[in-house]
């Protein structure tokens, strides 16, 4: 098995260009598989989710090629709708191909994603909403059989009761080829939704309001190809900020995408960071030690602060000035990287959905086992803020959202290697 040694107790300085979107390219591949003619996705990262998206993609018929950070897929007839168990596994992203296969074909044969464990992670909302749609949906075995008996889903007005990104993705998918018109409300407002219609649209969709929590989309009979620019992705931007700030330091990170960075940014600076953003590029300075964040930090659906940022600004905090609060409201469990950062030192109680972070005065280097993929990336920002040498393994977690992620903290003047 893999693992990183990452020596820390060294300021960081250095540039970094940031990574494509992992949440954006994974459902933009889904809804390539809806699309007659050839996709072209640039600024794909070269990621293993990625990777298991483009043999979902291969086993439904599609031909997916990458080139460098080039995806180029071709989804001009179908060879199937059924997606083997130990793909769908392989990520959260799988049900996805749940919709896009519906608006494609009116069935598809699949089971209950993967995906980093963060608690439970039902899909009753995705399977509601295609129920609305007239899917027929059957459970046999731990397998959904899914069907439209007239062999193309309807249009549908549907209320979200929590805004699902996942669940706002489908319905988005299935609707763009459903017969008539999609009403959705309670959509999920983040940014990831805006690149996937933004997408569609250079495919023909009919789609207005994302962005908003009311997205309407107009059945098309059918979506052509498109050549398309993943975005930045803005919790692999928190995730290096996160790291300047907490080893100290200062770094640039061009190609970022700063509106859509804003509700971290303005919980960081709150950290005594000096912080410059403007056309593409931000500057972040990281003096001798970080302030704690006054205010309780509550993850929120965007355009609150982000849950997937949580654990990565937790590791830069702690060992800030004073004692900062978080409250995790989107997922179950989303502290298990707690137990490794205090066996690094730091001091964090976790009281059901709350953890309060003492900042310690030093963190050291530890064995450390990273469960999931931003608490790994949280495990090696509190590695590069500790004096003496860390040793991380479980890092196949951390592949999955982070291109080279050894490269760009070395870029970042860190001191990591992969073994
Ligand atoms: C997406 O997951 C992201 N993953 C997650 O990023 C991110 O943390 C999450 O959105 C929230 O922003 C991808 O885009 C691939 P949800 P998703 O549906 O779609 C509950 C990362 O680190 N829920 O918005 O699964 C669910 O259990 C990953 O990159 C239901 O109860 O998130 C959770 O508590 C981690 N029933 C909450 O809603 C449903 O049918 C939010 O989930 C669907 C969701």
């Amino acid at each position: 098995m893999q693992k990183f040694i990452v020596t820390g107790g060294r300021r960081l300085r250095g540039e970094l260009a940031l990574q494509g979107c992992k949440n954006s390219a994974l459902p933009i591949m889904a809804a390539a598989l809806m699309c007659r003619g050839e996709c072209v996705l640039t600024d794909c990262p070269k990621l293993t989710d990625v990777y298991s998206a483009a043999r979902i993609l291969g086993c439904l018929g599609c031909k997916c090629s990458f080139e460098g950070n080039t995806a180029v897929i071709s989804a001009g007839t179908l060879s199937g709708t059924e997606i083997p168990e130990e793909l769908m596994r392989e990520m959260r992203s799988s049900i996805i191909f749940m919709g896009a296969m519906l608006g494609r074909a009116g069935e598809c044969c699949v089971s209950v994603p993967g995906g980093c464990e963060l608690g439970p992670r039902p899909i009753d909302m995705h399977l509601a909403a295609m129920r609305k749609m007239g899917a027929e949906i059957r459970e046999d075995g731990g397998r959904l059989i899914c069907r439209c008996p007239d062999g193309r889903p309807k249009g549908a007005r549907i209320t979200l009761p929590f805004p699902s990104v996942g669940a706002t993705e489908n319905v988005i998918l299935c609707a763009c080829l459903a017969e008539g018109e999609t009403v959705l409300n309670n959509a999920a407002r983040e940014p990831e939704i805006c690149d996937l219609c933004s997408f569609l649209r250079k495919c023909g969709a009919d789609i207005r309001g994302d962005g908003g929590s009311s997205i309407a989309i107009s059945g098309k009979e059918s979506l052509s190809g498109c050549e398309h620019r993943i975005m930045p992705d803005r919790i692999a931007g928190a995730t290096y900020l996160s790291m300047t700030a907490a080893a100290g330091g200062e770094m640039i990170l061009t190609n970022a995408c700063i509106p859509e960075m804003e509700p971290f940014l303005s919980v960081l600076e709150q950290t005594g960071c000096s912080i410059y953003a403007g056309s593409g590029r931000i500057f972040l300075r990281s003096g001798a030690r970080l302030r704690a964040v006054r205010d309780r930090i509550r993850t929120m659906p965007h355009p609150g602060f982000p849950t997937d940022a949580q654990a990565v600004l937790m590791a830069a905090l702690a060992k800030a000035d004073g004692t900062s609060v978080f409250e995790e409201n989107i997922f179950d469990c989303r502290y298990r990287h707690t137990d490794a950062l205090v066996k690094m030192g730091a001091d964090i109680q976790v009281l059901g959905k709350v953890a309060v972070v003492k900042g310690v005065a030093s963190l050291h280097g530890a064995k450390a086992e990273a469960t999931d993929l931003r608490g790994g990336a949280a495990l090696i920002t509190a590695a590069l803020a500790a004096d003496g040498v860390s040793e991380i393994t479980g890092i196949s977690h951390i592949d999955r959202g982070y291109e080279k992620i050894e490269e760009a903290v070395t870029a970042l003047g860190g001191r990591i290697v992969r073994r």
